[in-house]
């Protein structure tokens, strides 16, 4: 299973510590930047974390910014990707198998490396679960076609 990773220059090293984590877990990372501290704009990131899952080159996507907010936007303006952002674990739990959420966010700014850490376990550890939630994922991407 491979993950497209991106962030801002605000979240370089979580980037790294989240790049470790998933791939001590398996996960192979396909990694779009920046791993600079020069400023930049998270719009750029957010954007191709959005394309490589909404085009099937990864299967999921982690964006990281100071908030998460930023990236997260940006990744959610790609057709097909349902973004969560979140700051602590349960609303990443419940975000798979309610939401079938494809690119996590979060803020370089707003979690420690451990609360990051969880957030991400949480995300990837649970199924979507289809069934009554599938009309409701429907009608969302629905909104895409107008
Ligand atoms: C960059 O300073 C900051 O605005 C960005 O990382 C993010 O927090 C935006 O949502």
């Amino acid at each position: 299973m491979k993950i497209a990773m991106g962030n801002d220059h605000s979240a370089v090293y979580m980037k790294n510590v989240i790049k470790a984590h998933v791939e001590a877990k398996g996960y192979e990372v396909i990694d779009f930047g920046t791993n600079s501290a020069e400023s930049c704009d998270y719009p750029v990131y957010g954007e191709k974390v959005g394309r490589a899952v909404a085009d099937g080159e990864a299967d999921y996507g982690i964006a990281i910014c100071g908030t998460g907010i930023g990236i997260g936007i940006a990744a959610s303006k790609v057709k097909g990707i349902r973004v969560c952002t979140c700051s602590e674990p349960y609303s990443a739990r419940l975000s798979r198998p309610h939401t079938n959420t494809n690119v996590l966010t979060f803020g370089a700014r707003v979690v420690g490396d451990e609360m990051a850490k969880m957030i991400v376990d949480e995300w990837l550890d649970n199924e979507y679960q289809g069934g009554r939630h599938q009309r409701r994922v429907d009608q969302v991407m629905e909104i895409e076609n107008h």
